[in-house]
């Protein structure tokens, strides 16, 4: 094929040969409204190393940026960090291809490779085993269920670069390589918004590893994830991010959601956010008609106070609320307080099966739920937005005594 790709040089040996899926807007669940990329690397040294492959469909363009600067066939050995497809759907048809001497992986990544892919050549490295490319070493790493059980990370010493698959991620489609070159709020939000989706409930294992990348004593310059831009003025910025977010410290944020039949649960949440505002809190009100659940979650990420009202249609919840607590409950966000609350007409289910499901989330309910039969009463309004002061108040106490300890 034409060779009309490039490869970018990211250090003395270290190319990126990954893939940019521009048209990616949904990813198990999560919507990626600025597309993502399927990070590859390629080591130029006595060794020539291919860290990671590409989504299947994305081989063409992979091969390419190969190409630009070797022969593929030179590759001697394939380090696959992350069975998951996004970054082994391709495998192997590039080891059919390149022919290399050895792939590497963990235990669970061998086998999941292997139960997802057929029979494949695969040795398994462990944690603290190293492979010699000449000039420099590779060192592995395993971080099961970051984020999956296989994952593992590989640190390259002499060019000083840790290859982190999914972790310190984002879905991020652009032609700029760094974080430090693009616009600070977007990559902060999309790798918040990466954490918060992918990354939530692994949180202890996250600082499991934020603790053992000083006590290995790597000497970092550039961290280099299998998707979005990479991490090299910023290095402790993104590791104290991630430390921060798998903490989860209640903070002065609240977010009320909702859906709504015909508004009356709406100025129910409009009284609340009210509330909240007033008490000093930095307060966010979002309708699922409108915002969905990846989005959710990452303000959920840093919300302290969640208020969650839904409308009764057949004795349940609106289904944009059983989309989102179904998702939500899976992700174990954590240091919540909050409250259920809806209007109804005939029966009312909607609001303690909120209940239930916050409880479920542990979420802790501070206040009563807030019920209306249909059309909230400037009363009922007044009650709404007390509650929201309430709530605001505790969410203070909260942070000062989480601060105190
Ligand atoms: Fe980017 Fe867990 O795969």
């Amino acid at each position: 094929m034409e060779n009309y790709l490039k490869a970018v040089k990211l250090t003395d040996k270290v190319y990126w040969v990954g893939a940019i899926d521009w048209n990616m807007r949904y990813f198990h669940g999560y919507t990626t409204e600025r597309g993502t990329t399927y990070n590859a690397y390629l080591v130029l040294d006595e060794k020539i190393t291919l860290i990671d492959t590409v989504k299947k469909g994305f081989k063409d363009e992979l091969m390419a940026r190969i190409s630009s600067i070797i022969d593929p066939s030179k590759i001697d050995y394939i380090i696959s960090n992350h069975a998951e497809m996004d970054h082994s759907g391709c495998l192997p048809e590039i080891i059919d291809e390149v022919k290399p001497t050895k792939v590497y992986a963990s235990k669970n990544g061998k086998k999941n490779l292997i139960d997802q892919l057929g029979e494949l050549d695969i040795e398994v490295v462990r944690t603290g085993d190293s492979v010699n490319l000449g000039s420099n070493k590779f060192l592995f790493i395993e971080c099961p269920m970051l984020h999956w059980p296989d994952s593992m990370l590989s640190y390259l010493d002499q060019e000083k670069v840790l290859f982190s698959q999914d972790a310190f991620g984002m879905h991020l489609a652009g032609t700029k390589i760094f974080a430090d070159q693009y616009d600070p709020n977007v990559i902060e939000w999309e790798s918040k918004k990466y954490f918060a989706n992918i990354l939530m409930p692994y949180a202890p294992r996250v600082l499991k590893l934020l603790d053992e990348i000083p006590e290995l004593n790597l000497d970092i310059d550039l961290i280099a994830s299998d998707h979005g831009p990479l991490w090299r003025k910023d290095i402790n910025y993104i590791l104290d991010m991630y430390r921060e977010w798998s903490i989860m410290p209640p903070k002065k944020c609240a977010l009320v959601f909702y859906d709504t039949m015909w508004g009356s649960t709406e100025n129910m949440a409009k009284s609340i956010a009210d509330g909240l505002r007033d008490a000093g809190i930095d307060t966010e009100v979002a309708c699922l008609q409108q915002t969905e659940r990846s989005n959710i979650i990452t303000k959920i990420q840093d919300a302290g106070v969640i208020a969650v009202g839904s409308s009764t249609i057949n004795n349940n919840y609106l289904p944009t609320m059983a989309d989102v607590l179904s998702y939500a409950k899976g992700l174990k966000p954590k240091n919540k307080i909050g409250m259920a609350f809806g209007s109804y007409g005939w029966s009312g289910e909607s609001i303690k099966n909120i209940e239930a499901e916050l409880k479920a989330m542990k979420v802790e309910l501070v206040e009563d739920n807030y019920v209306v039969k249909y059309v909230p009463t400037k009363e009922q309004l007044e009650d709404g937005y007390n509650r929201g002061v309430r709530l605001g108040k505790d969410l203070l106490e909260r942070i000062a005594a989480f601060e105190a300890n």
